[in-house]
C-alpha cells in the first residue's frame, strides 16, 4: 500500500514549491548581493533538508550551508525550552546567518535559535520557511521569506513527519484524520 492512500488532499504541489523556491532564490540573490557577502545558510534537521536542496539551487551567490538538530520539549509554553541535539559546525561570528525552516509554527524554535546565533555574535539573522502558520504563533517571528501561508492543518511530506514518517512526500499534504 503507498503511503499516499493516507493523504487527505495536497495541499501545496513540488511544482508549485519548486517555482516558489525559484523565486525566493532570486530575492535573496538580490538582497545579500546589496549587503556584498554571502550568507551562511543554516538549516534546522531533519524537515528543512528537502526545501534546502530546492532552494540553494536558485542563490546565486557563494552560500555556505551547515546544520542544527533542536527538539522542543514536550509541554512547555512561552519562549519554551529548545534542546540542541546537534550544533553547528562552523563559527558563527561576523557572519550574516539565514536559518532555514520547514514550517514555521508557534515561532518557539527560531525564537530561541535565533536568539543563541545573536548571543554567539553573528552580524544578522534572518529566516526563510517553506511554511508558515501564522495563526499560531505566540512569538514574535516574522519570516524574511515565506514559501506558502497555511492554515491550521497539521501537514507532512516534503521534509514534514508525523512520527518521522511521510517526510519523502515529494508534496504538502495533509493527513487523513483517521491516521493520527
Ligand atoms: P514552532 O517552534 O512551534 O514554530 O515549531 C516548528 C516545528 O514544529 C517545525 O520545525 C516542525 O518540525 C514542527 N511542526 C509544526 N507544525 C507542523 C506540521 O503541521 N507538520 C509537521 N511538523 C510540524
Ligand atoms: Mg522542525
Amino acid at each position: 500500500m503507498s503511503i499516499r492512500e493516507n493523504i487527505d488532499k495536497v495541499l501545496v504541489t513540488e511544482e508549485q514549491i519548486r517555482e516558489r523556491s525559484k523565486e525566493l532564490g532570486e530575492q535573496i540573490t538580490k538582497d545579500y548581493e546589496k549587503e556584498g557577502e554571502a550568507p551562511l545558510l543554516v538549516a534546522l534537521l531533519r524537515g528543512s533538508v528537502p526545501f534546502l536542496a530546492e532552494l540553494i539551487k536558485h542563490i546565486d551567490l557563494d552560500i555556505q550551508y551547515d546544520f542544527m538538530d533542536v527538539t522542543s520539549y514536550e509541554g512547555t509554553i512561552s519562549t519554551g525550552n529548545v534542546k540542541i541535539l546537534k550544533d553547528l559546525d562552523s563559527p558563527v561570528e561576523g557572519k550574516d546567518i539565514l536559518l532555514v525552516e520547514d514550517i514555521v509554527d508557534t515561532g518557539r524554535t527560531v525564537s530561541v535559535i535565533r536568539t543563541l546565533l545573536e548571543n554567539r555574535g553573528c552580524k544578522s539573522v534572518k529566516l526563510v520557511t517553506l511554511l508558515d502558520k501564522p495563526s499560531k504563533r505566540i512569538c514574535d517571528i516574522t519570516a524574511d521569506y515565506a514559501g506558502f501561508e497555511i492554515d491550521d492543518y497539521f501537514v507532512v511530506g516534503y521534509g514534514l513527519d508525523y512520527n518521522q514518517h511521510y517526510r519523502a512526500l515529494p508534496f504538502v499534504g495533509v493527513l487523513k484524520s483517521d491516521q493520527y
